[in-house]
């Protein structure tokens, strides 16, 4: 990180203080559209738009990891054209955007049951996944029918599975166990989750990796969110004290 790329930055920031990990609820994309007498579909189109500068700014800022919920396990419940959309879009931006991420050194991954999505997504899931998988410069985690619930069953199933065959005592499974056992295994927890809309809720988000995360919630539309915003977020960050359940010397 160059002082020189620094100075773009809101000199609030403090950039030995940085979160390792953001995870963003990006939430807001309907009534954003709405607000604007344009279908659904419009505000998920530049809320693609806003995921694609929120990365390149982690990257920028020198945020090691960043974890976008995009689908829900509860998504399916939308309207099958909204639905049909989204699929379609997440299809599109892998197949547009491969060679940038290819090129700024993004290590994409996806988090969430894949199976049930359509066969040519998971194939540019794989795609992108594997023509990434050697680049450090960002993770870039994208939720995708995800849900925590179905996430933990999953965990639990392969941890009974292994105490049955006799791999795992059931009194050895400790917090690790279970981490080891998420779609999130290979990042540390979120330090700070945002999310956008106005929502106080967790939509089913990480329940278990943001046990101890710094939560920010910004009326903000996702499709309006942009860097301002996001400084805005790691500055309250910054003056939060994580005290972890103990109390300060
Ligand atoms: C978030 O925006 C995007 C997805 C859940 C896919 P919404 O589509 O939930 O927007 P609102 O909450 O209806 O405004
Ligand atoms: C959470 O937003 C899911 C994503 C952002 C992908 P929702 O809009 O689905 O959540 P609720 O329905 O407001 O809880
Ligand atoms: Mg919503």
């Amino acid at each position: 990180m160059t002082a020189q790329l620094l100075t773009t930055f809101s000199s609030e920031i403090n950039s030995a203080k940085l979160p390792k990990h953001v995870a963003v609820i990006m939430d807001g994309n309907g009534r954003w559209a709405k607000q604007r007498g344009l279908p659904r579909i419009e505000g998920h189109r530049r809320g693609a738009n806003t995921l694609k500068e929120m990365l390149r700014y982690c990257k920028d800022l020198g945020i090691e990891t960043l974890t976008a919920y995009a689908f829900s396990t509860e998504n399916w419940g939308r309207p099958t054209g909204e639905v049909n959309f989204l699929m379609g879009l997440f299809e599109r931006l892998l197949q547009k955007e491969l060679r940038e991420m290819e090129e700024e050194d993004v290590c994409i991954n996806f988090i969430g049951d894949l199976s049930p999505l359509p066969a040519s997504l998971q194939d540019e899931m794989r795609r992108s996944i594997e023509r990434t998988k050697n680049n450090q410069g960002v993770f870039f985690n994208v939720a995708i029918n995800y849900g925590s619930r179905h996430e933990m069953i999953k965990a639990c199933q392969a941890i009974a599975e292994k105490v049955q065959q006799g791999e795992l005592a059931s009194n050895e499974i400790d917090e690790s166990t279970i981490s080891q056992h998420l779609y999130t295994s290979s990042s540390p927890d979120p330090d700070l989750l945002i999310r956008t809309s106005g929502e106080m809720r967790l939509s089913n988000f990480l329940l278990w990796q943001l046990a101890y995360s710094e939560i920010y919630v910004t009326d903000t539309l996702w499709p309006d969110f942009d860097s301002e915003q996001f400084d805005l977020a790691i500055e309250s960050f910054q003056q939060r004290d994580r005290r972890f359940g103990k109390v300060k010397k």
